[in-house]
């Protein structure tokens, strides 16, 4: 483990997922995650849009050690959406980090809560990983292919596959009649990577502190307190922590994966500027207008590394954010994000109106010191705390206070039953 580390601070060029034990399955996993051959031109993987390797423009305490898990020409450039396999075509939503997705639990309506919970996409249409791995092949804005047979044909080109495929699922990659079980088996193996430590380390200053082997400073601290109280964050990003059947601690992961409509502006910089997302109530398998507008809140972990934010990715950075927030319904409205004192003196109108959160957001009446004490605090959520930190009490090395395989997702619970 030290060794690792040691390493990945030498070489942040080569940086890889090396340390982190997986199994035979997660291995296969990794490298259909990084084989750009499942694309239409060859050019394309799931890693082109959630990078596994850290991004060099991240913040600069952070700056190339970190890895986002999300687009990184976006945190880059500040565009919001990714482009595709097939040159000139981009998608209408900001790519999000896979880090914690896999606690996202199966979409479903809870009944006790009275609302949707979980699933994967910003508007949850797939139900878990396995699903969602089965869609970027086709689409057409990302990898491309044209159906599940030419994604197969691929694999096929390469002879590793058909003796993994053998081993671990029983799959014969060659045969007409498994086309099915092998495109859902690549999925499978996809998710079992997503699922392992590579993603989900558990070991952010907040989670050594909570553990009680730092402190937070007092601004970080001061952002904690306001995260908790006045800014009302935690309503929806949850930081309680959970314990299992086994007596396993699970620490908090800044989501309930709940949906809600923010009333973000509409982004009118995304290529050909697409019309405002529905989200959930978009979907024509939900099609409710209680529905309308809302999109799935993600975990808060690893937040700083992700520029833009939102599901248009309207927001540039943490400060605006937070302040949009705190002042959505109380500053002057101008015509849209490209507007002078957008995101600063001014908002544009939420591009849904439909049931738009006014409860826990849009006048918070937090100061300019409130508001950074809070962006200080989010950046707790930043994993690999031994690498960057630089603090004696948590030196390069030290594995997550939490037993984090313990606390992973089973991935038997993924399993079709
Ligand atoms: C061209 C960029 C692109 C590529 C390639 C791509 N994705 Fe994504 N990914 C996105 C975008 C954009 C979304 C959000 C789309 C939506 O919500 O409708 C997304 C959403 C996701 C999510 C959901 C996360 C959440 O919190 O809801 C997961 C998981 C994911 N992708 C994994 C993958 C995997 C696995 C692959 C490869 C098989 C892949 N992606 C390939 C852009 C990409
Ligand atoms: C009522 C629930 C709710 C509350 C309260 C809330 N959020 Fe969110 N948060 C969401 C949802 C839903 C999204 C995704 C919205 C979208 O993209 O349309 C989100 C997105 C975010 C994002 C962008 C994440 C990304 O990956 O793009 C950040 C950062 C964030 N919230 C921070 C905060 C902070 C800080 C507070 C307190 C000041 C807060 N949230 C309060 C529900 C909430």
């Amino acid at each position: 483990m030290k060794k690792f580390f040691f390493t990945a601070v030498l070489t942040a060029a080569s940086f890889n997922t090396g340390a982190v034990s997986l199994t035979s399955e997660q291995q296969l996993g990794e490298v259909l995650y990084k084989d750009k051959n499942l694309s239409l031109n060859s050019n394309q993987s799931c890693e082109s849009c959630h990078a596994l390797k850290p991004s060099i423009s991240a913040t600069k305490s952070v700056n190339g050690l970190v890895p986002g898990f999300v687009d990184t020409v976006n945190v880059v450039n500040g565009t919001a959406v990714s482009v595709g396999s097939v040159q000139g075509e981009s998608g209408t939503l900001n790519s999000p980090s896979v880090a914690y997705a896999a606690f996202s639990p199966k979409f479903r309506y809870d009944t006790p809560k009275g609302e949707y919970i979980g699933g994967q996409f910003w508007n949850g249409r797939a139900a878990d990983l396995i699903q969602q791995a089965q869609e970027p092949f086709l689409n057409p804005v990302e990898m491309a292919m044209t159906d599940e047979l030419s994604v197969i044909e691929r694999l096929r080109g390469n002879s590793q596959y058909a003796n993994q495929f053998k081993q671990l699922y029983n799959v014969n990659i060659n045969d007409s009649r498994d086309v099915q079980r092998t495109y859902r088996s690549l999925a499978q193996a996809i998710s079992a990577f997503e699922t392992s430590e590579v993603f989900n380390k558990f070991n952010s200053k907040f989670d050594y502190s909570l553990a009680g082997a730092t402190n937070l400073s007092a601004i970080e601290q001061q952002g904690f307190n306001l995260f908790k109280g006045k800014a009302k964050c935690a309503v929806c990003h949850k930081i309680d922590v959970t314990v299992d059947n086994n007596g396993t601690k699970r620490p908090p992961l800044f989501t309930y994966f709940g949906y809600e409509n923010n009333g973000l502006p509409r982004n009118v910089n995304i290529p050909n500027n697409p019309i405002p997302d529905l989200g959930l109530g978009g979907r024509p398998d939900i099609a409710l207008n209680s529905e309308i507008g809302k999109h799935k809140m993600k975990t808060l972990r690893n937040v700083e590394l992700t520029p833009p934010y939102g599901h248009n990715g309207v927001f540039k950075t943490l400060e605006e954010v937070v302040h949009f927030y705190n002042t959505r319904d109380v500053l002057p409205r101008v015509t849209n994000n490209n507007s002078v004192g957008f995101g600063k003196t001014a908002w544009a109108a939420p591009e849904v109106t439909d049931n738009l959160n006014t409860t826990q957001m849009g006048n918070l009446r937090l100061n300019a010191n409130e508001e950074k004490a809070v962006v200080t605090f989010l950046k707790t959520l930043t994993d690999d705390y031994p690498i960057w930190g630089k603090d004696a009490s948590i030196p390069v090395g030290t594995p997550s206070p939490f037993n984090v395989k313990a606390s992973l997702p089973s991935p038997s619970a993924m399993r079709p039953r």
